[in-house]
């Protein structure tokens, strides 16, 4: 129901309208019925990237950018980085509510069980060269696992969703380690369900000949707080790609690849690798001014700065810049920080990063601390998409419950010809490529 109305006021017919608007929010489809006569389809919104568009009502995350505010249900993430595990937070974020100890330990139960990968997997990834890019096979996996699990394509049967959000959620760090050890060229571990969810995730990464696996408690604990601080954030383009694929009832296992596919880009997810062969090139701290030069004569980004919805310091950033000192006081210091933090201070002290409110998000800071839990690089993103999953999911199950939802089918303004007619092959004259545009 509408709090208030908009008038508008057409100024080609003299007509008014008024609009109603919800939680400052008009709708899209009533522009429709501004028009200039019977022949005309109505006014239409613009928005490329969907810079002032909301595509849905959700009640996950809360996000103030110019604030610098996250919350997962209505819960601040300093809070749940400190107090919770993974998989609590996880239970919220799917759930809507923390659970209660009974509803905890039965949730880490069911993930346990679910841990496990058909050994057909295997076979997936024997496929891949040994170089191949970890983000590549955790992709192709995920949607290969799709036709594992034929009753997902079911989505609207509530029992078989939440079984694969379980399979999903179990599975996704058996497949991030396998990818690892396939580019190794080391043996699979099996999952150790003895072990805690990220302890395992460790186990499947990098036991040995040691017959059971220890986690340092410091590195485990670090890295439950990453995937903690990575589980969701509400309409980014992965989420987006989650609900928009979701929408034609295609099965999860290929939504939730198509999210990660979108997560693998250089802007999005892919930013934190991209940070660490920033922070390589540059090389010491002396030469951070000339690269600071650089990036504003617009030769290239800095990678890790800057946020469509941040304009203030992401706090996910900050966050994350406390469990590396953690970290460091286990592993050393990753003499990279030296150079992140002088490259902080210089961007954050320019005319051309104030400007642009321009801070450093998520990815500037957790390559760092990832390398120093012993991650390569190319694991980076894969890293992210562990946690994230829990995210799409939830986003997922948003979508599909909510009865306002529809294939997702975006309007376009047509730029090309108007109606020509068909020219013979041998009539045709060279033109160049695009010459539409
Ligand atoms: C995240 C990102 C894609 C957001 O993009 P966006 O909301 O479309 O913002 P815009 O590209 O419109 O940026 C606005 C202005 O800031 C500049 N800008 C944005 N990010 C910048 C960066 N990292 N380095 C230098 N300049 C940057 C843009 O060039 C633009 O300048 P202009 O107004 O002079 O043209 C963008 O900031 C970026 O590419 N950052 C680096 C990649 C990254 O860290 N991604 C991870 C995101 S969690």
């Amino acid at each position: 129901m509408a709090d208030e109305l908009l008038k508008i006021v057409d100024q080609r017919t003299n007509s008014s309208y008024e609009l109603p608007l919800s939680k400052g929010a008009i709708r899209a489809a009533d522009l429709k019925k501004i028009k200039t006569g019977p022949e005309d389809s109505g006014v239409v919104s613009y928005d490329p990237a969907f810079l002032n568009t909301a595509a849905c009502q959700s009640s996950i995350t809360f996000i103030d950018g110019d604030k610098g505010i996250l919350r997962y249900r209505g819960y601040p993430i300093e809070q749940l980085a400190e107090k919770c595990t993974f998989l609590e937070v996880a239970y919220l974020i799917l759930h809507g509510e923390l659970p209660t100890e009974t509803q905890l330990e039965n949730w880490v139960k069911d993930i346990k069980s679910h841990t496990m990968l058909h050994e057909k997997t295997k076979s997936f990834l024997e496929g891949f060269n040994h170089d191949a890019h970890p983000m590549g096979m955790f992709i192709s996996t995920l949607a290969a696992l799709s036709t594992l699990y034929p009753e997902a394509r079911k989505v609207r049967d509530p029992e078989v969703r939440k079984l694969q959000i379980r399979r999903l959620v179990g599975k996704v760090p058996t497949i991030a380690a396998y990818t690892y050890r396939h580019s190794l060229g080391f043996p699979y571990v099996y999952p150790d369900n003895d072990l805690s969810y990220t302890e395992n995730f460790m186990n499947m990464l990098w036991r040995m000949v040691e017959p059971k696996y220890q986690a340092n408690p410091v590195l485990s604990r670090a890295l439950d707080i990453l995937f903690i601080l990575h589980a969701d954030h509400e309409q980014n383009c992965s989420a987006n790609v989650m609900r928009a694929v979701g929408s034609s009832e295609a099965d999860p296992y290929v939504a939730t690849a198509a999210a990660a596919a979108a997560l693998s880009g250089p802007l999005h997810g892919g930013a934190n690798e991209e940070v660490l062969k920033m922070l390589d090139e540059i090389g010491s701290k002396d030469r951070v001014p000339a690269y600071i030069e650089r990036v504003k004569a617009g030769q290239f980004k800095l990678m890790g700065f800057g946020h469509r919805i941040y304009k203030n310091y992401d706090p996910r950033a900050r966050i994350i810049k406390w469990a590396a000192d953690q970290v460091f006081v286990a592993t050393g210091r990753n003499p990279k920080l030296d150079i992140a933090l002088e490259l902080e201070k210089v961007a954050l002290e320019d005319e051309y990063f104030i400007k642009r409110k321009l801070y450093p998000n998520v990815d500037f800071y957790s390559g760092i601390i990832y390398q120093a839990l012993g991650f390569k690089p190319d694991l980076f993103t894969v890293l992210f998409a562990i946690p994230r999953t829990v995210g799409w999911l939830a986003q997922w199950q948003d979508m599909l419950d909510d009865p306002e939802q529809k294939i997702a089918r975006p309007r376009q303004i047509y730029t090309g010809y108007a109606a020509r007619d068909f020219v013979p092959i041998e009539k045709r004259a060279a033109r160049p490529v695009g010459a539409a545009r």
